[in-house]
């Protein structure tokens, strides 16, 4: 054969070997194409085409979708579905659609999805992503009767806040003129807190076994709802490769390692009747029903423990952040609530405590309004435990939902000032503070969150105690703070450096 005829034939080979590929990946995707529309279920909520098998993974901006979903609820309406891998989740946009779904089918809406990257830290053994039922609910109830035991909303809870405050005040005064980043140590004391509450003590901020268990808590939260969590929950077959979710696994070692040794710790000097903390109680109440069917054990408190931590920390950690980066955007804002507090200080000579808070209606609608604007958690997932009917849309058993919180909180139907930082959206023509409705920083119905009383007296104790100390000031006079979120199932600020200034006693 000549060398041209030899040529030739290769050059066919290798055009019908490119053919065969192409032919193949069309077959497939049609075969994914087909599947896709014939999982779609009858009277499904309207919305825009996707690409088979990966769904809408392309087409959102995965650094911060909520702009998108309003783009889609425009053109689709209020409840609207998306794919994500073949995946159909349905999307509820704006108060009265949010509200529909929490609220008013409460009941129908309180299931969460199987999230497998999720589940991986939570697990259905736990609280935050157990599935509604007889578990989910003993392990509720039994953690908010503890919490409440331990101080939850009483003077008991703000004892242990005030004291975790003196030591971030100290741990601040040393920073006092170099910029420097406030994340980390505000991490530690919110941490302390629900730790106290959990193991009752709490972990110097020098201490390193701490930073074990907060930094893995910390990442696998963003990975695990970030789009690596995704791509995980959605693209199984992807699983067993080396990318970045493997990490999660590795990071659940650590936390199970360290929370296991408290609970051991705990056994060894547990007597019964007489707890000391969460850990105690929950040894109790596995002790108590230990001769019935019971979903309380060693495992579950694992689980629950893990939760009511990962829940508690990152959460208020990023709403004191953003505090203090919009005290530093608004400094007109941050000397009014200065005022505020200066105003009664004048009749006091002791500290102030939480049930001052109706005294301070402006401060009181300043932490509400970051809560609201920078929505520190924007998507509320959830799955149907029936078949549902819902604006003429049916709604088949155990399809994802999310709840769209952001598109609540920013509802121009709904506020004053919907998208600029302006406290009057919480306070009336009186200068009082009321609470609107739409509101729903914590969620809402039957799995509102359990902490949301904590949160709040965290919030506000931490917030007059630095600002009574400190002035909180911008370094960086040449470039305005960022107050992009960095996206996840907590949206947190950039991060960023403060700079501290004593106030004169
Ligand atoms: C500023 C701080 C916080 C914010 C913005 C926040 C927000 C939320 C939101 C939006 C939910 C989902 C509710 C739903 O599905 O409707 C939730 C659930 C939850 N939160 Fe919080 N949270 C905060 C602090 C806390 C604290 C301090 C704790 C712990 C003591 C906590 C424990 C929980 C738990 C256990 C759940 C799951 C409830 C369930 O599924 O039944 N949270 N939180």
């Amino acid at each position: 054969m000549s060398a041209g005829s030899l040529e030739l034939t290769l050059s066919i080979k290798c055009t019908n070997k490119a053919m065969q590929y192409f032919w193949l990946t069309l077959t497939i995707l049609l075969i994914g194409l087909l599947f896709h529309l014939w999982k779609r279920p009858r009277n499904f909520p309207p919305g825009p085409w996707s690409v088979p098998v990966i769904g809408h993974f392309l087409q959102l901006d995965y650094r911060y979708p909520i702009p998108d979903f309003a783009k889609l609820a425009k053109r689709y309406g209020n409840i609207f579905r998306i794919y994500l891998g073949s995946t159909p989740i349905i999307l509820t946009h704006g108060f009265e659609a949010v509200k529909e779904v929490l609220v008013n089918h409460g009941v129908e809406f309180s299931h969460r999805p199987k999230h497998p990257a999720f589940n991986i830290i939570c697990n259905t053994k736990g609280i935050v992503m157990a599935p509604a039922g007889q578990h989910w609910k003993e392990q509720r109830r039994f953690s908010i009767m503890v919490m409440r035991n331990f101080g939850m909303g009483k003077k008991s809870m703000e004892a242990r806040i005030q004291e975790e405050i003196e030591h971030l005040v100290r741990a601040f005064e040393v920073q006092e003129d170099t910029p420097f980043d406030p994340r980390e140590l505000i991490n530690r004391a919110v941490g302390n807190i629900i730790c106290s509450v959990l193991f009752g003590h709490r972990f110097n901020y020098e201490d390193n076994s701490f930073g074990q268990l907060i930094h893995p808590i910390n990442e696998n939260f963003k990975l695990a709802f970030g789009m690596w969590g995704e791509i995980y929950n959605t693209l199984p077959f992807l699983r067993c490769l080396p990318l970045p979710f493997q990490k999660i696994f590795k990071n659940m070692k650590v936390i199970h390692a360290f929370l296991k040794k408290e609970i051991e710790e705990h056994r060894e000097t547990w007597t019964p009747d007489e707890p000391r903390d969460y850990i105690d109680s929950y040894l109790d109440e596995i002790e108590k029903r230990k001769n019935g069917k019971s979903c309380f054990n060693e495992d579950s408190l694992l689980y629950c423990l893990t939760d009511l931590l990962v829940a508690a920390t990152d959460t208020t950690t990023s709403a004191l952040t953003w505090i203090l980066l919009m005290m530093m955007t608004y400094p007109d804002i941050q000397a009014k609530c200065y005022r505020e507090i200066c105003s009664l200080q004048q009749n006091k000579t002791d500290g102030f405590c939480y049930q001052d808070r109706c005294k301070f209606p402006f401060i009181h609608a300043v932490l509400h309004e970051v809560l609201r604007l920078k929505e520190i958690v924007s998507l509320v997932p959830r799955s149907v435990t029936q078949e549902i009917t819902i604006h003429g849309y049916t709604i088949p058993k155990d399809t994802r939902v999310m709840a769209d919180l952001s598109s609540a909180l920013q509802d121009e139907s709904q506020w004053k000032y919907p998208h600029e930082f302006n406290p009057s959206n919480f306070l009336n023509v009186r200068g009082e503070f009321v609470k609107p409705e739409a509101f729903m920083s914590f969620g809402a119905g039957p799995r509102i969150c359990l902490g949301e009383n904590l949160a709040r007296m965290e919030l506000f104790l931490i917030f007059i105690n630095l600002l009574k100390k400190f002035e909180f000031i911008w370094p960086e006079c040449n470039t305005p703070p960022d107050l992009s979120p960095t996206f996840g199932t907590v949206n947190s600020p950039q991060s960023f450096k403060m700079q501290l200034r004593q106030r004169e006693a």
